[in-house]
């Protein structure tokens, strides 16, 4: 089984260059089927979910070419059908964002259900909500959601809780309805922004992407164009708790700080001091650092795929932090792990209390899911011996090189294949 192994513990020091967003990229992807012409995407981050959704893409009869590392250009032009098997579909959650991006192109959208995962319950009764009062009919049966409209046409979209998939999935049925859409309670994160973006870049009429309430201007023709993907505000924050966590100086590069600012506003709470330039952070966290409590929240407040590595920074800190996980109903799995490294962490219902300043001890490990990964990665950092952390692909979707990355900041770390 492949595995990263970590010798720690170490203090990063040093500059990291962040890839572009991965929330964003596993949207536009799908969301290029819309497009008739070439979308060509700049700064797409080296996952295994871009690998996996070009997979897709490719599969249904779609031209994907790597112009470079970083550039891919699609051309959806030849796609013919509206369906995502299984054995595709199951490899990422996301796989839901064909269910919106087929029917506005096709009237009709077969997607196999995106199976359970580590956070809980992950319900589509808001996706598919938005998809019916654009007039779709939206059936589940056999594993697969089943949607056919005859024709979309626009309406009042109120989404009953605030969820990224569904605000997203939502504008892209819309950007090809009849008429203006009006999306309310939308997500708000810098993702959504982005593919509302890149849409508008390829000739669609969305406005209000990052406010409350999103208004879709249904267009005939979306046509292709270029376009550059934000960088990820959730790797760079995934840095900058591991400079916090190992008391290291750290330069965050190719980041937008403002998309920073719900998690550098925490860190330096924590007594965590941090120089915003342009284009990149500092973060220095050679001093002492202190107990902080972070509820996670919707865009702009402290972000849910935040909180597994903001554990450990606490686990530095003096005295006795909480965490309250106000999204998913099961994002504390990975604390069982930090407690065989020796970190006192009690769970009750969607609260953790961790006490800060102990010691952590190198151990075998397992990556409970992709940010549950990054903070095992950490801790790894942290702790005093060896860290073998195993089921590495869950790091693998979200995070581009993160063993050169991290050795290139003075960690002992590196990847085993086998
Ligand atoms: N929800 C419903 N019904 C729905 C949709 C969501 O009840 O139809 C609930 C969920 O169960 C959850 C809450 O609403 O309690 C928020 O879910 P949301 O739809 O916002 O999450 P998502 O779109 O499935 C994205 C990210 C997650 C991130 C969440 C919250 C992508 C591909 N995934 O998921 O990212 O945790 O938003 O910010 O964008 C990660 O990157 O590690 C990750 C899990």
């Amino acid at each position: 089984m492949d595995r990263i192994i970590i010798n720690g513990p170490c203090r990063l020091e040093g500059e990291v260059e962040i890839a572009g967003a991965k929330n964003a990229i596993v949207a536009i992807l799908p969301a290029a089927m819309l497009v008739d012409g070439i979308c060509r995407i700049e700064n797409v981050p080296q996952i295994s979910d871009v690998e996996n959704i070009c997979n897709i893409l490719i599969a249904m009869g779609a031209k994907v070419n790597r112009a470079d590392g970083k550039t891919l250009e699609v051309d959806c032009s030849g796609v013919r059908s509206s369906e995502v098997p299984y054995e595709y579909a199951r490899k990422f959650r996301a796989s839901y964002y064909f269910l919106g991006a087929l029917l506005g192109r096709f009237g009709k959208a077969t997607v196999a259900l995106p199976g359970g995962c580590h956070l809980g319950a992950r319900p589509i009764d808001q996706h598919i909500k938005a998809f019916e009062q654009l007039g779709a009919s939206v059936e589940i049966a056999h594993g697969n959601v089943e949607c056919y409209a005859e024709k979309l046409v626009a309406d009042g979209i109120y989404l009953d809780m605030v969820s990224v998939g569904a605000t997203i999935n939502a504008m892209l049925a819309a950007t090809k309805a009849e008429g203006l859409t009006v999306i309310e309670n939308v997500a708000k994160e810098p993702h959504i922004v982005d593919v509302a973006n890149f849409l508008n870049s390829m000739g669609a009429n969305i406005r209000g992407a990052g406010t409350d309430v999103i208004k879709v201007q249904g267009v005939g023709r979306l046509q292709g164009g270029t376009y550059a993907v934000i960088p990820d505000q959730i790797e760079a924050g995934t840095y900058m708790a591991a400079a916090a966590a190992t008391g290291g100086r750290v330069l965050v590069k190719n980041i937008i700080p403002k998309h920073m600012e719900c998690i550098t506003a925490k860190l330096e709470e924590m007594g965590v001091s941090i120089i915003e330039y342009d284009d990149s952070i500092l973060v220095d966290a050679t001093a002492p650092l202190k107990k902080a409590n972070i509820k996670t929240m919707p865009y702009p407040g402290f972000p849910t795929d935040m909180q597994p590595q903001m554990c450990t920074v606490m686990l530095r800190a003096e005295g006795t932090s909480k965490i309250n996980e106000g999204i998913w109903d099961s994002r504390f799995k990975y604390t069982e792990e930090l407690i065989r490294m020796g970190a006192e962490i009690a769970v009750a219902g969607k609260i953790a209390t961790v006490e800060g300043g102990r010691q952590l001890l190198g151990a075998p490990v397992r990556a409970c899911d992709l940010r549950a990964g990054a903070a095992m990665v950490i801790a790894g950092l942290m702790a005093k011996g060896t860290t073998t952390i195993e089921e590495i692909d869950h790091i693998r979707r979200g995070y581009e090189r993160i063993v050169e990355k991290f050795a290139s900041l003075g960690a002992d770390i590196r990847l085993v294949l086998d």
